[in-house]
């Protein structure tokens, strides 16, 4: 299947089967994010595969809507080996953090639907919940879960999912 048609087909799942995700699968997942690039190479990506019940409970407190999924990835970066830009006059020291973690994600949501699985990118979630309730290190700044999953039998697109602007909108050939 083409890259095209993947990113076609995809769609935000909220109806996810309860069935668990091969091991091979989230191993390749996480490869395909490992593959992803970063600013300078630095890899400041840190990633809590959240599987437990325990887990899971706690993402649901931090507001996160996991919709059932069998496993999730709290994608993190590290602030202390994240590429900052200390010449970026609009930023103060700008950090390519949330860059670097998105990429990996996109990776690894796209791995996860060539192998037949689906996937749901979260950000609706309380940081500091996050940090408090996984008790993560100082230096590790949340930044989204990706939830994975097979979709179940009343899986479908959101209405949102149809809807893109043309591209005339949000795109200029200077
Ligand atoms: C940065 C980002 C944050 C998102 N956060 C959430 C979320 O917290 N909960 C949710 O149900 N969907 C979330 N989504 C999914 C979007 O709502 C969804 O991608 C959008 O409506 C388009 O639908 P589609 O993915 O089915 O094409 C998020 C997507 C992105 C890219």
């Amino acid at each position: 299947m083409s890259f095209f048609e993947l990113a076609e087909q995809r769609y935000s799942e909220r109806h996810f089967d309860p069935r668990a995700v091969e091991r091979d699968k989230l191993q390749k997942i996480l490869e395909a994010g490992r593959l992803a690039p970063t600013g300078c190479n630095y890899q400041p990506q840190r990633i809590y595969v959240i599987q437990s019940g325990e887990a899971m409970k706690k993402a649901v407190e931090s507001g996160a809507s996991l919709c059932g999924c069998p496993v999730a990835m709290l994608v993190c970066y590290d602030i202390n080996e994240v590429w900052k830009n200390p010449r970026d006059r609009y930023f103060e020291n700008y950090n390519c953090g949330e860059q670097d973690c998105s990429i990996v994600a996109a990776n690894m949501m796209y791995e996860a639907q060539e192998l037949g699985l689906r996937s749901l990118w979260i950000r609706g979630f309380d940081a500091l919940d996050i940090i408090e309730l996984f008790d993560l290190p100082e230096n590790h700044i949340p930044v989204m879960i990706l939830a994975l999953g097979y979709p179940s039998e009343t899986s479908r697109p959101a209405h949102l999912h149809g809807k893109r602007k043309e591209l005339s909108e949000t795109v200029k050939f200077i």
